[in-house]
Order: structure tokens, then sequence, then C-alpha cells
């Protein structure tokens, strides 16, 4: 589905919209204008953000079909809203072109309802050989009718994370078997032809760096493990460091000899979430040109129990030197990021560094599917990064940290291991992963188990991968890491 922008509305469109705020007059451009309204009044409609009314009318003289969307108190997260319920509406419909009637909505408002139009739209059917006729998307053009001159820059630049969005959407929704880590490095070359810069670590280079602990987990898969890094420099200079990006990319999580029960195993398949987002929050930022120097980081492995998997009790040592006991190999997302992290800070240097990761069970248990976990140890940094949560709508929720929590962490034999006690999971895996942050540098570690995949649709996705992340940090860059 595509958005597109005219001053005035389209001669051939199957269907009108019209954007109705929370107990405003219902007063739509057609002739039909009072039928419009009764049914409004019959359904019991009052413009609540989402709320949709269809009905069809006579209109110069043909059948055309109308929809009363219902934008609610006007807040930008509304107008998502009413464009996610115009598409999940739509989609399928029949209706080829729609028009939204924006004569009454300040431009970015309703360059917000294409967003979310755009993010609800989007589906997977690369494996659905046989979907029914019925159920096959109609929907071409969602056209935003608006006489405005800066509308189309401000829908660009929506579309531009949009697309971020979709590109993470598409990388946690593959399975296995497709994406793994050359896959995923393959997946992000074409970010090359937007004008980002990508370098790759091989399974010999990680060696020779001596990522033990990335290595130690990849070891029981035939998969070879990857490292991207993709920077995008669109400061010219003016940031001489780059913020960076970390993320866990374990494209397929069976927990390796620590082995996962089998029920809902295949959710494993979205335990690259984190690497996901940054690699979506890339596309985003070179799509939009965001003047900002960004590095997005992805270890990428996957944990399997072959005859060469690590072992519980194994004792590997990490390229920071420091010496982990893998005490459960299903433990594994913090042994990549502790590499990757390692390296990041030895490679760019940043004075900040922001991880995402799939990383505990136990964060589903405290957050479910509302907000991420934020663990950090710069109270600027995480209130920066509530806000951008706030402003977004990938909301996040903040954990502590502290010494008595790291000391749960220690080993008897070597300088840590890789799981604490029962409870406090989510906290003691963070600890762990604080263990590799160098001095000085300002970190958040963003755990988002909960968050990279529903399993009901919300306002702008589908049930399935939802693209968490990518908005956030967009968003954290706009408000605070951009030049000029
Ligand atoms: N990828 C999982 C965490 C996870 C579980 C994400 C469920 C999403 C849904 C991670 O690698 C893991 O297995 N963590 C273990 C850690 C434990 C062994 C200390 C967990 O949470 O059970
Ligand atoms: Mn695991
Ligand atoms: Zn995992």
């Amino acid at each position: 589905m595509q958005i597109a922008i005219t001053a005035s509305r389209p001669a051939d469109v199957g269907c009108l919209i019209f954007p109705i705020g929370k107990g405003a007059t219902i007063s739509p451009a057609i002739e039909a204008q009072a039928l419009a309204a009764e049914a409004a009044a019959a359904s019991r409609f009052t413009g609540e953000a989402g709320a949709i009314v269809e009905l069809f009318v006579r209109e110069a003289g043909k059948t055309v079909r109308v929809l009363l969307v219902g934008t609610g108190e006007g807040a930008l997260a509304d107008l998502e809203k009413a464009g996610g319920a115009i598409s999940a509406r739509l989609q399928t419909s029949g209706v080829v072109h729609a028009a939204v009637d924006g004569a009454g909505l300040a431009p970015a408002l309703l360059a917000r309802i294409g967003l979310g139009a755009q993010l609800r739209a989007w589906r997977i059917d690369t494996y659905r050989t046989k979907l029914p006729e019925k159920s096959k998307p109609t929907l071409e053009t969602l056209t935003l009718v608006h006489d405005s001159a800066e509308l189309s820059s401000l829908m660009d630049d929506l579309k531009a994370v949009a697309q971020g969005v979709a590109f993470t959407r598409e990388l946690v929704a593959e399975p296995g078997n497709i994406i793994y880590p050359e896959s995923f490095v393959e997946r992000c070359r074409h970010l090359v032809d937007h004008g980002i810069e990508i370098s790759v670590l091989d399974e010999t280079d990680m060696a020779n760096l001596g990522m033990g602990a990335l290595l130690g987990v990849a070891q029981g898969s035939v998969r070879k493990p990857r490292m991207i890094a993709m920077r995008w420099d669109g400061s010219g200079g003016a940031q001489a460091k780059p913020l960076v990006l970390v993320g866990k990319g374990v494209t397929f999580d069976t927990g390796g000899i620590s082995l996962k029960p089998g029920a809902g195993m295949e959710d494993m398949k979205w335990d690259m979430g984190g690497a996901g987002a940054v690699a979506g929050a890339m596309k985003a930022l070179a799509l939009r040109k965001a003047p900002a120097h960004v590095v997005g980081i992805c270890g990428l492995v996957e944990n399997m129990p072959d005859g060469g998997a690590q072992r519980p009790g194994d004792i590997v040592k990490t390229m920071s030197g420091q010496t982990v006991e893998v005490l459960n190999t299903d433990a594994e997302g913090r042994l990549v990021l502790c590499d990757a992290i390692w390296w990041a800070q030895q490679t760019y240097k940043p004075e900040t560094v922001i991880d995402l990761a799939t990383l505990t069970g136990a964060m589903l248990i405290s957050l479910g599917s509302e907000h991420g976990g934020l663990f950090s140890n710069d109270d600027g940094l995480a209130n920066q990064l509530l806000s951008a949560g706030q402003e977004s709508g990938d909301k996040l929720w903040r954990f502590p940290l502290s010494p008595a929590y790291d000391k749960l962490i220690d080993s008897p034999i070597a300088d840590m291991k890789n799981i604490g006690p029962r409870f406090a999971g989510s906290i003691t895996a963070a600890q762990f992963i604080k263990r590799y942050v160098q001095d000085g540098v300002k970190w958040a570690h963003l755990d988002i188990a909960g968050m990279v995949w529903a399993d009901k649709p919300g306002a702008t996705w589908e049930k399935g991968a939802t693209g968490y992340g990518v908005r956030l940090l967009d968003q954290l860059i706009r408000d605070h890491y951009q030049a000029g």
C-alpha cells in the first residue's frame, strides 16, 4: 500500500474517508451528509480514536463507500490509531484506491494518519501460496487530500520511519531457516545504496579478536556467526564520535545443551529482535537523511545443541579479558552482547552505547507486552529514552541496578557466571552486561523480550512482528543526537 498526496479529491476512488474528532459534528463533504450523520448516531459513534462507521452512499451518480474515522483527542497517537484502523478495515475490503479528506486537519496530523495506515498495512505473505482470493490485499493507494506545501516532506520523513519498521518486521518474522547470521547480513546489504557503510566480521576475525563468549554460543551450530556494523554519518563530520547501538541477534535460540522445552520454542526465531530493531533504525535514519552519526552493530549467532556445542560449566574468555563460567547455555544473549559491546567500544570510542535485546523471559513476567525494560548507568540517558518512549509509543520502564545485584553473578571459579539465582533475572542479566561497559561510557540496556512479537493486533501492527524499537531509537536521535 502506498500513501499518495493530492491537493483535491481524486476522481476514481472506491472509498472516501472523513476523520472526525471526539464529539465533533458529523458533516462530511458528501451529498449524503445527513445520512452519514444518522449512520454515526445509530452506530453510537462519537469520534473515539480508531472507531469506524462504514456506509455506502450515492456520490456524483456513483455508489461510493464512506468511512467516518474517529481521531479522538487529536493527539499524534490518536491519528496513527485512526490511520491503522483505516488500513485494517480496507486492506482486503475490495477497495483499491481510497482518499482521506484532510481539509480539517493540520498537515502534521494528517501525515500521522498516513503513517498509521502504512504501518498497519505491513504483512508478510511470502509463504502463503494458497491465500483465498478474498483474503488477498486489495488496497493499493491511500491518498491524503490536503492543500498544503509541507505535507509531502512531512510524509516523506514518516515514510522513512515506516520503512525502517517494515525492515525490522521482515527480519523478525522470517523463520530461522531463512534468517541466520550470514543471511541477516545479506538482507542488510541494500542499506549501502542508501549511504550506509557496512563492515562485517567473520568467525576468523572474531577468533583473532578473542571473542570467546560469542564464539562459545556459536560453536554448536553449523551456521557461522557474524558481526555486522552499519555506519551512518549524516552529521557532515560534525559528530566525531558516533552514537552506538548494539543488538542481540540470536537468529534462533534452542537454549543449546540447556535445551528449551519444545512448546513455544518456535518463538525463538525472533530472538534476533534487538538486532532487527538496530538494522531497521539504521534504515530509517538513512532514508530520512538524519543529521546524526550512528553506528548499529549486530552480534549474530545461532544457539544450537550439537556435538560441538558448549557445555554447562564451560569457562570462556571474553574479548575484554574477563572470564565467564557458562552455567546455563540458554543465557546466551549476554554472552553475545558482552563481546559485541566490548568490540563496539574499542572500535568506535563512543560516549554513549545503547543495547537492545530479547534477553530474559523474566521481562515478560514483570512488564508483559506494554513496556520494554530500561537499565542504565546514566540518569540523563535514561530520561531521554523514557521520553522518547512516550513520544514514539515504544514505551519503556526503568529498572534498578546496584552492587547488591551485581554480586549475584560472581563465580567461585571464573570472573563471573552467566546466570544469577532465580529471582531478579532481568536485573542480573543487565548487571552482567554492565561489567562490559567501559569507564565513562553512558550506557543503556533495553530488554525488549516482551515487545518484538505480538499475539494480538495493535493500533499500528498486525499479529506478529511489531518492529518495536525503531521508532524509539529514531525519536531519541531526533530529540538529542542530531547535529545543528
Ligand atoms: N531469548 C531468551 C529470552 C526470552 C524468553 C525472550 C522468552 C523472549 C521470550 C534468552 O536467551 C533466555 O533463554 N533467557 C533465559 C535466561 C535464564 C537461563 C537465566 C530465560 O529468560 O529463561
Ligand atoms: Mn536463551
Ligand atoms: Zn536468547
